[in-house]
């Protein structure tokens, strides 16, 4: 059968996937231009799809053939689930294999933050550092601290493992149970954030909630971009009504060199490397096609997504 695969994938998945079925891959390194998608979609039996796809309604109807999605990332904000399942397209996702490399991530970003580490490595390299001083660059300590997670999945709970090695006190809210998003906001020393993007949790993070969060907090998204206002966001940094934000994840992505949000103080942010381990993105090569196998097969994918949750 016909597969085409967005972007090409490290480790040895995508052999796997050519020894039964006709792959070809994007060979740039560029997301595929739409028109380029558009134009394949009438000849695809089975997609393997970026996050940096819209696999939408349009497409799934530009593909008549299509019996499988199979989506190189755990969240699927990207594909529209009721158009797929509207023609009985099965929808694959990487959970699982991403999980401890994100939740590293998560805590990595507090403590960069918190303790200041990529603005201390651009004080020395200007050239800056005179001497050793009793109050250069403080910060706020992670251990110890209160953290609260939004959205206690499989990725929120890992964070609070880790977390407890720091002896963090933790709340959470989420779907089991767990404080309203209002009181965790106003009692966390670092808010982190681990829900899928739906229409629920779109904005999550505005004004009003930016407001209840202490002064001396900070805000942590390895999400997706858009749970976070990000133009709330860039007024609550520059009129410092929280200490600092750290970004893995942001609204738009990739963001442009001269966006506001660069240029509000006390923000760490990343290119969208909350996976980007060798080890783990070699597991959701392998996870991904293994999903889209089963889907071409007509069976059930290992890793099937049957609706978002909140
Ligand atoms: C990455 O953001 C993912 O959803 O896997
Ligand atoms: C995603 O893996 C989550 O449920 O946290």
């Amino acid at each position: 059968m016909k597969v085409f695969v967005t972007q090409a994938l490290p480790g040895g998945g995508l052999d796997r996937l050519a020894a039964e079925h006709d792959v070809e891959v994007w060979p740039q390194p560029a997301p595929v231009p739409r028109e380029e998608l558009l134009s394949r979609a009438p000849r695809l039996d089975g997609l393997l799809s970026m996050l940096t796809d819209h696999v939408d309604a349009e497409l799934i109807a530009a593909a008549p053939r299509l019996r499988a999605i199979s989506n190189y990332a755990v969240g699927v904000d990207n594909v529209d689930l009721d158009a797929a399942a509207a023609r009985g397209i099965p929808v694959g996702n990487t959970p699982d294999v991403l999980t401890d490399s994100t939740a590293d991530l998560a805590v990595a970003l507090m403590l960069a933050a918190a303790r200041r580490v990529v603005e201390g490595d651009a004080f020395v390299r200007r050239g800056e550092w005179q001497t050793w001083e009793p109050e250069l660059l403080l910060g706020w300590d992670l251990h110890g601290a209160t953290v609260g997670i939004v959205g206690f999945g499989r990725i929120g709970r890992v964070v609070a493992r880790r977390l407890e090695g720091f002896d963090c006190e933790i709340l959470h809210t989420g779907r089991s149970g767990g404080l309203a998003l209002r009181e965790l906001l106003e009692r966390s020393d670092f808010v982190t954030l681990h829900t899928p993007l739906t229409p629920e949790t779109r904005g999550l993070i505005g004004g009003e909630e930016l407001g209840r969060m202490k002064p001396h907090a900070y805000l942590v998204n390895t999400a997706r971009g858009p749970v976070v206002d990000t133009a709330a966001l860039v007024d609550a940094l520059h009129a410092r009504e929280i200490a600092g934000a750290a970004l893995d994840v942001t609204d738009p992505e990739p963001l442009p060199g001269d966006h506001p949000l660069l240029g509000a103080p006390n923000l760490t942010v990343l290119p969208h490397l909350g996976s980007a381990t060798y080890a783990t993105r070699e597991r959701m090569a392998d996870v991904a096609v293994d999903n889209l196998l089963a889907g071409l097969a007509g069976g059930p994918m290992p890793n099937e997504v049957t609706r978002p949750g909140p």
